[in-house]
């Protein structure tokens, strides 16, 4: 039943036809999106990556290809040759690239039939994600998913043009390692030849990298699979890639401004875009006080405003008490936010509840005043004062937040981007970056009763804080600095620890003695003993990138073969028991799962 390709040779893909082909014998060869029987004649959409082009059987033509056209089904694959010719004014399809021509067949060649795919093969069709993973190569037929993939290559490749002609080296670095400490769970590799020994997956190449540095390769890059077993979110996998930098004798301002180059020659190569550069820069704390998160969106205002001095005396006991007790309290200004209904306003406290705040306290600024259940509390000085402060006009909707300060900027930092949201605050194609430096170089986890790197502990405290880290480790800050756009944090990075002295401060202070220290990066540190040069880095998320400039919800729209939430692969199902013979080489006994 299915033809042989034979000599026949593709000369274009469907989607790239337009009206200058008019005239032109073509052979197209694809997946078929449907077929319509009509009026004698037979209408076949074929599909490929890039596109979709109409091919037209008309029995006049040929009265046995046109038969033959009768057997075709979705997904059947086709060869077809024809000549390109405008459609007839009534049939143009200006939503279509090639909408205006459609290919008169000749030729016909089946070359396979296929079974009714599970799902429509479309952009939009509601079905669950766990059916589309599973077959994920009808998935990946998807218009979408075939521009995202598409899209993806086109950004790693303006990566390394960009990096090359900066004088960057790509250098691989191994994927069977140790330990680099990232904050996430290893995986474990077992080796057979070492019993009880196991590798590492690298969670990046952190440490290489550096020892790169040590080695004089000056300007290193790589494009790398990292791997690190955490909880897996939106934006997070649990194998996922980096775009890895790293430079000798600069500070980081110098890669900061490389960076900004880089991102302005891929915008401008992937979405023709002009990115306006230098990005603006936050620092940490001022990021938190305005946005109340390190990661902010800054395509749109409604900044945080604290207000613990106006109230700490006033007459309403729960700001009062929370002040006197170290919390604080802070707001936002919904411009035109008096117009939401009680339901509505009622909705903003039960999600701001979600963070685990007791209340949400409103006011609406009407035409009388204030209007809200809290108004009583507060004389018309400290009402002008807190409008004043909040610079909420008649009309305006003010939401304040009482707590520890902690819990206060990620309820205000939650609330504003579901505003942001609700309210279309959010220009959608808009791109907007900003730096985020100044980070603490420490801080204290209660969990593990020690401080631990907020970066990771090969991170330089500034020059001028190193004094403190004795007996102030908490007010170091680091030498680091995160890339943010349109609130999501695609890149971070720091200048590194290059004296010896200076590490091992770093790593007692962590918690980690000399001879834990000697165990886990000896290497590291005996190669600081070696000359290396003033040196620091930064890595990208790539997928996190390619996810913002295709404008896709989840990680998982752009890698070709992602995992579920639950860190599976639904298509081979990995990962999977495996044979006894294998433990037993491996020297693995697996404990019953509980
Ligand atoms: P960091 O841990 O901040 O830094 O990672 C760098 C960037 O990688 C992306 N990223 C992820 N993307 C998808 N899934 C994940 N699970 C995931 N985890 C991280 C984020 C993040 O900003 N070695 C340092 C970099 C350096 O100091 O040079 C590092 O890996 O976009």
């Amino acid at each position: 039943m299915v033809d042989f390709l034979g000599d026949l040779k593709r000369t274009d893909y469907c989607g790239n036809l337009r009206p200058s082909d008019t005239g032109r014998e073509v052979v197209l060869m694809g997946w078929v999106q449907r077929r319509r029987d009509h009026g004698g004649l037979i209408f076949v959409d074929l599909r490929d990556r890039e596109g979709i082009a109409q091919v037209v059987f008309n029995p006049e033509v040929d009265p046995e290809v046109h038969a033959k056209a009768h057997k075709i089904r979705s997904e059947y694959v086709l060869a077809v040759k024809g000549d390109v010719a405008m459609r007839p004014e009534e049939s143009i399809n200006p939503d279509m690239l090639t909408g205006e021509i459609e290919v008169l067949s000749k030729e016909l060649r089946i070359l396979n039939v296929a079974e009714n795919p599970p799902f429509l093969i479309e952009n939009d069709i509601e079905i669950s994600e766990n059916v589309r993973l599973k077959y994920r190569y009808l998935d990946l037929r998807r218009p979408r998913l075939q521009r995202n993939l598409i899209l993806r290559h086109k950004v790693a490749k303006a990566v390394r043009t960009y990096l090359d002609s900066q004088g960057f080296l790509e250098i691989e670095t191994p994927v069977l390692t140790r330990s680099t400490p990232e904050g996430a769970r290893d995986y474990l590799v077992p080796s057979r030849v070492n019993p009880g020994r196991f590798y590492a997956l690298p969670q990046s190449p952190q440490l290489f990298k550096q020892l790169l540095m040590v080695s004089g390769f000056d300007r290193y890059f790589q494009i790398v699979k990292c791997f690190r077993d955490e909880d897996l979110r939106m934006d997070r996998q649990p194998e996922f890639t980096q775009i890895d930098i790293e430079m000798s004798f600069i500070g980081a301002e110098d890669i900061q401004r490389a960076m900004e180059g880089m991102m302005a020659f891929v915008f401008g190569e992937v979405l023709g875009m002009d990115l306006p550069i230098p990005f603006p820069v936050l620092g940490y704390d001022e990021a938190l006080d305005r946005y109340g998160t390190d990661k902010p969106d800054i395509r749109f205002g409604m900044e945080l405003k604290e207000i613990s001095d106006l109230v700490k005396e006033s007459g309403f006991d729960i700001f009062k008490e929370v002040v006197s007790e170290g919390g604080i309290v802070k707001g936002i200004t919904v411009k035109g936010g008096a117009a939401l209904s009680r339901r509505e306003v009622d909705e903003l406290v039960a999600f701001a509840q979600g963070y685990g705040v007791q209340g949400l306290s409103w006011i609406k600024m009407a035409s009388g005043g204030w209007e809200s259940p809290i108004a009583k509390f507060f004389g018309d000085s400290s009402k002008g004062a807190i409008s004043q402060r909040m610079a909420a006009e008649e009309g305006d909707l003010m939401l304040f937040v009482a707590a520890d300060r902690k819990v206060v900027n990620h309820t205000l930092a939650n609330l504003r981007l579901h505003l942001g949201e609700k309210l279309g605050l959010i220009p959608s194609d808009a791109y907007r970056f900003v730096w985020i430096r100044d980070f603490p170089l420490l801080e204290y986890s209660e969990e593990e009763g020690r401080f631990v790197a907020v970066h990771h502990p090969f991170t330089a405290p500034k020059d001028e804080d190193i004094p403190m880290l004795e007996d102030h480790p908490e007010d170091v800050r680091a030498k680091s600095y995160d890339l943010v756009l349109n609130g999501m944090e695609i890149g971070g990075g720091s200048i590194r620890n290059h004296i010896m002295e200076v590490q091992s401060t770093v790593f007692r202070k962590l918690g980690i003695g000399q001879e834990e220290a000697r165990q886990r990066f000896g290497f590291l540190m005996e190669a600081l003993k070696y000359g290396p040069p003033p040196h620091g880095g930064i890595a990208f998320g790539f997928d996190r990138i390619v996810m913002i400039l295709t404008d896709s919800d989840s990680i998982r729209e752009v890698i070709a073969f992602p995992k579920t939430q639950k860190a599976t692969c639904s298509l081979t199902e990995a990962p999977t028991e495996v044979d006894p013979k294998q433990l037993d080489e491996l020297s693995i006994k697996v404990k019953p799962a509980s």
